[in-house]
């Protein structure tokens, strides 16, 4: 058997594309444009190429980027303030504080200073919270584009056995929520988890978030298995190579010999992170003009 692979790349550009027609009409309907502020505070390489895309992404779906750089010294009153200008802006609907941060800076109080409805991270201690009780918020865009391209493969996840490996709060804790609350049976692996290959074995669906390079491999896998692969790791450089492959999380060559369906890393679960932002952007825009959100968003 040769699984199919799940083209997150194209799946990521229909959702683009309904983003697009909907952020026209909310456009139309409210004689303003969907907003989205993205920070970026100090001059890491790969945090400044995220921002580059994100702020392409969202002027091409018709919405309004506002981009604010701020040096790698900026202090955390500094930044609190913008955040702060930024929650009473009424042009922006959603705000992205870029991470890492610079080390003097603490993280928690930073996303904790956003607005809870213009955080569309989802990583706002009042998001997580209302995604762990079943109240409408803001998911983190990762795994709710995992979830996405789960349920556009499979439906009904009811009484599926998932296992999620990687327990961080930006992926592996959300994800198990969203299949908790999609009725899948779900476990959560992690560093410390004894005999990960008999855990993994169990499951229908596996959704790998650890950040180490091809360590799922195929014979862990149950036959027929859907896999999510979230991790991006460069290989170093092979013979004659100026740069390593990009890997997932998952031995794709491997695996694609057992599973069912399986992303592929690049072109999986990358794309659908900026697609999902673009997504809870024009949410925040509906919900904070009082509009009510369009069906399929
Ligand atoms: N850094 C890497 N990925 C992300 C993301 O999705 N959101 C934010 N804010 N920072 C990131």
């Amino acid at each position: 058997m040769t699984a199919e692979r799940i083209d997150g790349k194209a799946f990521a550009a229909g959702l683009r594309e309904r983003v697009g027609a909907h952020a026209g009409k909310f456009a139309s309907a409210t004689g303003r444009k969907a907003g989205l502020a993205v920070v970026l505070v100090g001059e890491d390489p790969a945090s400044q190429v995220y921002v580059r895309s994100k702020h392409k992404a969202t002027v091409e779906a018709g919405m309004e980027s506002f981009e604010h750089r701020l040096p790698a010294e900026t202090s955390e009153l500094e930044l609190l303030k913008l955040v702060e200008q930024l929650n009473a802006d009424e042009a922006v609907d959603g705000i992205l504080v870029q991470l890492p941060l610079p080390g003097h800076l603490d993280e928690q109080a930073v996303i904790g200073a956003i607005s809870p409805d213009k955080d569309v991270d989802g990583f706002h201690v009042t998001n997580a919270g209302r995604l762990a009780v079943g109240q409408s918020g803001f998911v983190p865009c990762t795994p709710l584009g995992c979830m996405m391209l789960l349920t556009d493969r499979l439906g009904d996840l009811s009484g599926l056995e998932a296992v999620v490996i990687g327990r961080s709060n930006i992926v592996g804790k959300p994800m198990a929520q969203l299949l908790l609350d999609a009725n899948a049976t779900v476990t959560i692996a992690h560093s410390r988890t004894k005999d990960l290959p008999a855990v993994v074995k169990r499951a229908d669906i596996v959704v790998a978030a650890v950040g180490r390079a091809e360590m799922v491999k195929a014979e862990w896998l149950k036959d027929g298995a859907t896999v999510i692969d979230v991790g991006i790791n460069r290989l170093p450089p092979a013979e004659g190579e100026e740069k390593g492959r990009l890997v997932g999380d998952v031995d794709y060559a491997g695996a694609e010999g057992v599973a069912s369906a399986i992303t592929p890393v690049p072109g999986g679960v990358g794309p659908m992170t900026i697609a999902v932002l673009l997504r809870n952007t024009l949410v925040a825009a509906y919900r904070n003009a009082g509009l009510e959100v369009p069906e399929g968003l």
